[in-house]
């Protein structure tokens, strides 16, 4: 009877075995879901659309879009926390993954003890933009009047933690100034207000403010590097413009479920390289002015390196802010 159990038990081991094997060879075999905290039609989701077509193409299998907003791109991540590890689910978040992990006293999931990283996307700057009636001949300018008005503007931004947000936070440390903030669902409708002159500032990463710029429908009074960038070359940085030290440069990473098989991960990783070194990808990053990560940085174990270094980054920074917040 033992020796019949054990027969039993090797021979469902070895079938399991043998279903896992045939499961990665045609992995992955449906579409893929890839989260996007926060509203469409802003950066996130703009990035999220364009490696994601060429995505699809390499593994075969649709990459789907799927945008969930909310409290400032923590909403997206719990969706992919609960998700099942199975390889099919991934989410694409910036350094607000991090920042929201001690900003946000209630969060609904451990951020390092259920996501893990799959692979670097793109780094790149922000624009502190106005609508484009506003009146100032120039950054500094910009920053006199901001001072100036305290709570006479209005700041829009994606939610507390978000990029939008913590630049803001920034600049309002920096000037000493406390603006009226007006929360969205991501840049993508904040930005609509902007143009529509509803609200009168706006960081935005180069992403999605280039192309207003350049449409002249919004206006451009700083960039948030350290040097300018050439394809708005007339916007001087902050630094520049007399904010000493002021420095934001963001950057996003593809995410997984803890747990995610290393085929699925090491696959998606590998369709994420093949999107990042597309010649047609790096044009309309480079169109944007953001850039694409060395490919030594690109790999899972360099993106989880560099996402609990954030980790302790923004807990450091938050922590002596003494900024908080409720979810
Ligand atoms: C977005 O896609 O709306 C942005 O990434 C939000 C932000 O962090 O400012």
């Amino acid at each position: 009877m033992k020796s019949l159990l054990r027969n039993i038990a090797a021979a469902t081991a070895a079938l399991a075995l043998s279903m896992g094997a045939a499961a990665s060879q045609t992995y992955p075999n449906r579409h893929i879901t890839l989260i996007v905290p926060y509203a469409a039609g802003g950066p996130s989701d703009a990035i999220a659309r364009l490696v994601g077509q060429s995505m699809s193409e390499t593994l075969k299998q649709q990459v789907v879009i799927e945008n969930v907003a909310g409290a400032g791109g923590t909403m997206g991540a719990a969706r992919l926390a609960k998700a099942d590890k199975d390889g099919y689910t991934f989410l694409i978040h910036h350094i607000a993954l991090a920042a929201g992990a001690s900003l946000y006293k209630n969060l609904s999931y451990d951020t390092l003890g259920d996501i893990e990283a799959v692979g670097l996307v793109n780094y790149g700057p922000m624009v502190v933009t106005t609508k484009k009636d506003y009146q100032a001949a120039d950054a500094k300018a910009l920053f006199a009047k901001l001072k100036t008005d305290g709570d006479k503007t209005t700041a829009a931004h994606a939610g507390v933690g978000s990029n939008s947000h913590l630049c803001n936070l920034l600049l309002q440390q920096t000037l000493d100034v406390k603006f009226t903030e007006a929360a969205y669902r991501g840049t993508g409708p904040a930005m609509n207000d902007l143009m529509g002159g509803k609200v009168d500032l706006l960081c935005d990463q180069s992403t999605t403010a280039v192309p207003q710029i350049q449409g002249n429908t919004i206006k451009a009074f700083a960039v948030t590097s350290k040097d300018r960038l050439n394809v708005i070359p007339d916007v001087p940085t902050a630094q520049e413009a007399g904010l000493k030290d002021f420095e934001f440069v963001i950057w996003h990473g593809l995410y997984a479920p803890k747990g995610t098989p290393r085929e699925a991960i090491s696959k998606v990783n590998q369709a994420l390289q093949v999107a990042l070194e597309d010649p047609n990808v790096r044009a309309r990053f480079a169109d944007v002015g953001t850039q694409v990560f060395g490919a030594s940085e690109r790999s899972p174990e360099a993106h989880q390196k560099r996402f609990e270094k954030e980790l302790a980054t923004w807990k450091d920074v938050l922590g002596k802010a003494g900024v908080s917040a409720g979810n």
